[in-house]
């Protein structure tokens, strides 16, 4: 029984990982898709040797580009890729533009194909995403819901079928990696960082870069705000640049290169708070219990949001530093994404689906 997942981006990576342990510790074979979406050493690479993720088989190389050539691109060559292994199923992960090709890729050639991260919705249509996950939700066979808000909205659109709540994977990874991580990564030595003495930032949402006065807030309130280490999203650093606030901003506060996987959940653990518009490290935070201050104005993860551990917060330069300077939960953080066996959980249905 063969097994293809695919996948590009560094949130995709992320959630492979534990799934490729757990695929490979039941012994079924198992061969990975790169489309190439990212491609830098610290978007790419670096997930696979700090995580132990075996190199793709497929290296399809299609880097950046608008969302038609990118998905278009990738669409033709993981056909390709998927028409000379033909697996028995494929696996997507979350909601990048290599789900959507691989989602659809999978379904077109009647492969059967699992979500990983189904059934998330922040019911923003201009979001990229949104359209990634709506789609890929829809023509998916295996929708494996983190929490049961995800289930909920797939029960929304009518998909009620072969849908299962199995907890979520990034809760698997960050288990896998957070003794290796607190051996190895030399990262708050290295900026000299003490416990809780910094906020952590991550920015990279193109609601939030493309656009100047957005862009501007946000920088404004991390150089108001000081000790921030932010580690900077190549789409980011471009923007800034081309916005000119790279300069001004990069003598103010500790910006950085993207980093491994390793050093990033060091810097979430011992950071006073987290800002963030990513998906993935609003979810982080709160496993962590580390209060989040979301860039955004809506999250797919609404559970950090109700039980009080994340607050959302539009692109607003007041807004933001009134928000992360206040901002104090006052309970312990609850236990809605898992227990960490998502992935054994996951393999067992795909292996399930293959048979079909
Ligand atoms: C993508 C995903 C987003 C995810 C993010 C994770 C889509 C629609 N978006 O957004 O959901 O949260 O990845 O990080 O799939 N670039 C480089 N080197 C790289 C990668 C990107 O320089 O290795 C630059 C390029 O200028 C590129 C830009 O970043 O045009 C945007 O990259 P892209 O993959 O298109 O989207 P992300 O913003 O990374
Ligand atoms: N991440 C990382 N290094 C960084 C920034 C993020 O390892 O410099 C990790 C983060 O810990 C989380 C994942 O990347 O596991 C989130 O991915 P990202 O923010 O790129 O995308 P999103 O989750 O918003 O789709």
């Amino acid at each position: 029984m063969k097994i293809a997942s695919i996948v590009g981006a560094r949130p995709n990576f992320i959630k492979l990982a534990p799934v490729d342990k757990e695929l490979q510790r039941q012994g079924l074979d198992h061969i990975i898709i790169h489309t190439g979406q990212h491609y830098n050493y610290e978007m790419d690479r670096v997930f696979f040797d700090d995580m132990g993720i075996p190199s793709p088989d497929y290296h399809l190389g299609i880097g950046s580009g608008s969302h038609g050539f990118q998905t278009g691109e990738m669409l033709k060559k993981v056909e390709e890729a998927l028409i000379a292994e033909k697996p028995e199923a494929a696996i997507v992960y979350g909601d990048t533009n290599s789900t959507l090709a691989g989602g659809l890729a999978a379904a077109k050639l009647h492969i059967k194909c699992a979500h990983i991260e189904a059934g998330l919705r922040s019911y923003d249509k201009d979001m990229p995403e949104e359209i990634n996950r709506v789609l890929v939700d829809h023509c998916s066979d295996l929708l494996l819901c983190p929490t049961q808000t995800a289930a909920d909205n797939l029960k929304k659109e009518g998909i009620t079928e072969n849908v299962y709540l199995v907890g979520d994977v990034m809760v698997d990874a960050q288990r896998d990696c957070q003794r290796i991580a607190a051996e190895k990564s030399q990262i708050l030595k290295s900026l000299k960082l003490e416990d809780r003495d910094y906020f952590l930032a991550t920015v990279h949402r193109a609601s939030n870069t493309d656009d100047k006065n957005n862009l501007a807030a946000i920088a404004m309130a991390l150089e108001a705000l000081g000790d921030v280490v932010f580690p900077c999203h190549p789409r980011t650093e471009k923007y800034l640049k081309d916005f000119g606030l790279w300069k001004h901003l990069t003598e103010r506060i500790n910006v950085i290169k993207p980093v491994g996987y390793l050093d990033m959940l060091l810097l979430e653990k011992n950071a006073q708070k987290i800002i963030t518009d990513s998906g993935g490290v609003q979810k982080e935070a709160y496993l962590l219990g580390v209060p989040c201050i979301t860039l955004r104005d809506e999250t797919e993860w609404v559970e950090t949001v109700d039980d009080g551990w994340n607050v959302l917060v539009g692109p607003n330069r007041e807004d933001i530093i009134n928000a992360v300077r206040c901002f104090e939960p006052d309970h312990e953080c609850q236990d809605v994404f898992g227990k960490g066996d998502a992935s054994a959980r996951i393999v067992e249905l795909v292996a399930k689906l293959a048979e079909r």
